[in-house]
């Protein structure tokens, strides 16, 4: 196994491999990430965090989550828009090359444990502290703002996404930067068990750490910070050829006339060729002919035209077989969360125990 590069580890490791953990065998890290099922999935998404899931597939063990439980609690009044964006979501994953055989694809309301675990562990942290979650307070304040209100369930979602993790023993969570407060709620939390039960039982648990992204977050189309719907400036994997091609049309470049020199920094245009254009030395021919002059912007657009619809063509292709083949969807959607579930089950049997509560025999 690869070691993980320290430059995209969010938090120092405080656990120590050799201690228990109740899957059997070698100790291999083991991978929890995931993410609400509320619309299709755009190019952010993949800069942000499929292509790294990828990457990361092959290392590990990955359960990959699909947090309906937190889409409903986003929009309480609309549940069948959360239960279509579920296949919706894990289509446009296996579309990009999500490995569905060696890997756990799993729905979080498809395991009712996590929803035990999560009251369990909501003993082992401050209302307080959870109000202090910089994340969390400027979500309840965008819902408050919009009218839509915050229900009791978002209020305390990143306890719920504690269990996700704690749940299947994830250790390494891929996120991007605005979860750090939550990786930082499951470590606390994780940390108290090991204190308050672990040393006790020697049932311990791993405190997770966060895995950043190689690239971070892609910036919209119109050259805004985030590339999202709500904003209208996202290129998503279902837009057709001609869709891309316009909107490349419609980003800001510079003005230049074909014989200014020009500069590739701060230049949306090539900031996309940067993130997509497989042939990293011919970009950088191409950049250094930008800035002694002679090339256009046309010309720098009809480089991204060609490498994004490239790039999106074949997942759009995949995607559409898959629609296609809804019944595979399901049936990758129920043996993930089938062998999720099994895997949940024994740790929580561990931490009924661990925390010494009631036992019942039938
Ligand atoms: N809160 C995450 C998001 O909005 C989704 C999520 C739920 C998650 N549980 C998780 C991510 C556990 C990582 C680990 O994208």
């Amino acid at each position: 196994m690869k070691a993980v590069p320290k430059s995209l580890l969010e938090t120092s490791l405080e656990y120590d491999l050799d201690s228990p953990s109740v899957i059997e065998g070698e100790y291999k890290r083991r991978i929890l990430t995931g993410m609400r099922p509320t619309g299709l999935l755009h190019l952010g998404h993949y800069k942000g965090a499929l292509e790294n899931w990828l990457k990361l597939q092959d290392e590990f063990h990955c359960n990959f989550l699909i947090a309906d439980l937190h889409a409903l609690a986003d929009h309480p009044d609309d549940p069948n828009f959360v239960k279509e964006n579920i296949i919706e979501v894990v289509t446009d994953w296996l579309a990009v090359g999500i490995n569905p055989d060696d890997n756990n694809i799993f729905v979080q309301t498809g395991i009712p444990e996590l929803g035990e675990l999560t009251v369990l562990i909501q003993t082992l942290f401050g209302f307080n502290e959870l109000m202090r979650n910089p994340t969390l307070k400027s979500e309840i304040r965008d819902l408050d703002e919009s009218n839509k209100g915050t229900t009791v369930s978002f209020a305390t979602y990143p306890v719920s996404q504690a269990a996700d993790i704690i749940g299947p023993l994830g250790d390494l969570v891929p996120a991007g930067d605005d979860q750090k407060p939550m990786i930082e709620t499951v470590r606390t939390i994780s940390r108290r068990f090991n204190r308050i039960y672990g040393d006790k039982t020697g049932f311990k648990l791993p405190i997770p750490q966060m895995l950043k992204s190689d690239f971070g977050r892609l910036v919209g189309t119109d050259g805004s910070t985030k590339m999202s719907k709500t904003r209208g400036n996202v290129i998503g994997f279902s837009n057709t050829n001609k869709e891309i091609e316009k909107i490349v049309n419609k980003m800001p470049s510079s003005g230049k006339s074909i014989s200014d020199p020009g500069t590739t920094e701060d230049h949306l245009v090539f900031t996309y060729l940067d993130a997509f254009y497989p042939n990293k030395d011919e970009l950088k021919e191409l950049k250094k002919a930008y800035r002694k002059g002679g090339i256009g912007e046309g010309e720098v657009k009809s480089y991204l035209k060609r490498c994004l619809v490239e790039f999106i063509m074949p997942i759009r292709e995949r995607r559409l077989d898959l629609s296609n083949n809804k019944n595979y969807v399901i049936d990758v959607i129920h043996e993930g969360t089938k062998k999720t579930r099994v895997e949940v089950q024994e740790v929580l049997s561990h931490i009924r125990e661990a925390m010494g509560l009631f036992t019942f025999t039938e």
